[in-house]
């Protein structure tokens, strides 16, 4: 998990000058979602406690339906994390030693990570600079014989082109790691499709910072093939479709059902969530319009983003980082290193200069405060303080 991903639980509890005070604007406060939800939440919990059922079963099987009616697919398989998510496609796409994958290097580690893990080679190409996410064109440029899969990633909330990348690089399966973006969509051809519903293989994550997070990790890929999604069932489960008969060496991965249950509890809940956080952005865009040293993020018109992040690109992105630590204000850096040029991927060969745009975007990018519950005060809080940096 990004460092920073799991200090937003500590951000929440504490102020930078006291271990008791709330801080009055954290990036992230899931205290005062699950306020919000604790009477839906707890009594699910004890029903799931009381069966003793935690492992698969009826829960999960629910939550599968669910997420595959939101995504548009056919068939949806829960896993222990979104990491896990990456790593069941690629074994189910057969990617192994002595393959490639074109990947972006602007995203979290698991993307690549689990690429290396199933022992093929990482290809990390640029971003557009505007949405931070893959270029089709790059992707299909970096195409060899040994190309086995693309991962285009949906940063921040908002889709990649999946259906572009998909177009340039013709007969090549595409791993949509969706991790950041549930239930985001965008218009092709006309037609709404949503967050992993064009790719080969859509993946999830349910990390509790997430707009949809558990109550620990969890994960899900989504698919509309159904040998694939056999597939991924067995891996899951030892490679096994028969108890203690074993097809192919898999994982244990699975989706705890005490997850599912929290999950199927808040997805009612994540459009709303999800609007108010399109609502908090639209409200931050036309507060910093007139700041030159402050680029708000874009959404291309095709897509609506999810906003997992707010991220503003920045002049003097580290001394502004500071400035609004000082008074409470509680932000990250997704991502400060771009993953061609991270210390366990030396052996790539890459070089500064090798992903201009993802290293660019990693001097300049600070995510904001976005969660739904935000109030008002909070979110201008925020506002006249970045302001307030740039001497406005
Ligand atoms: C883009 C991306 N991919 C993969 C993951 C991995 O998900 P998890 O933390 O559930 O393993 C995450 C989230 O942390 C992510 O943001």
């Amino acid at each position: 998990m990004a460092l920073a991903e799991h200090d937003v639980a500590r951000v929440a509890r504490r102020s930078p000058s006291s271990s008791i005070l709330p801080m009055p604007v954290p990036l992230l406060d899931l205290r005062a979602q699950h306020a919000t939800i604790r009477d839906e939440i707890l009594p699910a919990l004890e029903g799931l406690v009381d069966s003793q059922l935690f492992i698969l079963g009826a829960p999960v099987e629910r939550l599968e339906r669910e997420v595959a009616e939101l995504s548009h697919t056919k068939y949806a398989v829960g896993c222990a994390s979104g990491t896990d998510a990456l790593l069941l496609a690629l074994k189910a796409l057969d990617v192994g030693p002595g393959d490639e994958v074109i990947t972006t290097p602007f995203t979290f580690f698991a993307t690549a990570g689990t690429i290396h893990n199933v022992g093929a080679r990482p290809v990390f190409v640029d971003i557009e600079p505007k949405t931070y996410n893959i270029r089709p064109d790059a992707a299909a440029a970096a195409r060899t014989a040994k190309t086995k899969a693309v991962v285009p990633v949906d940063l921040f909330g908002q889709m990649a082109a999946v259906e572009d990348v998909a177009k340039a690089l013709p007969g090549i399966p595409v791993i949509e790691d969706a991790a950041q973006s549930i239930g985001a969509r965008r218009s092709i051809d006309g037609e709404w499709r949503m967050a992993g519903e064009v790719a080969t293989i859509g993946t999830f994550s349910f990390f509790p910072s997430k707009n949809l997070g558990g109550y620990g990790d969890g994960g899900m890929m989504v698919t509309n093939d159904a040998a694939i999604s056999d597939r991924l069932k067995r891996l899951r489960m030892h490679g096994g479709a028969k108890q203690y008969f074993h097809d192919e060496v898999g994982f244990n991965s699975r989706l705890d059902s005490l997850q599912a249950v929290v999950l199927s509890a808040k997805l009612p809940h994540l459009a709303a969530w999800s609007a108010k956080r399109r609502a908090n952005a639209a409200y931050y865009d036309q507060a910093f319009a007139d700041l030159d040293a402050v680029t708000t993020p874009y959404v291309e018109p095709a897509n609506e983003s999810i906003f997992n992040q707010y991220t503003i690109r920045v002049e003097r992105r580290d001394e502004l980082q500071s400035f609004l630590k000082d008074r409470g204000i509680g932000t990250s850096i997704y991502y400060p290193l771009p993953l061609h040029l991270q210390p366990c991927f030396a052996y790539l060969g890459y070089k500064e200069g090798s992903c201009p745009e993802s290293e660019r975007a990693a001097k300049q990018v600070l995510s904001l405060p976005i969660y739904p519950e935000l109030t008002q005060g909070q979110l201008d809080d925020v506002i006249s303080a970045v302001r307030g940096f740039y001497g406005r």
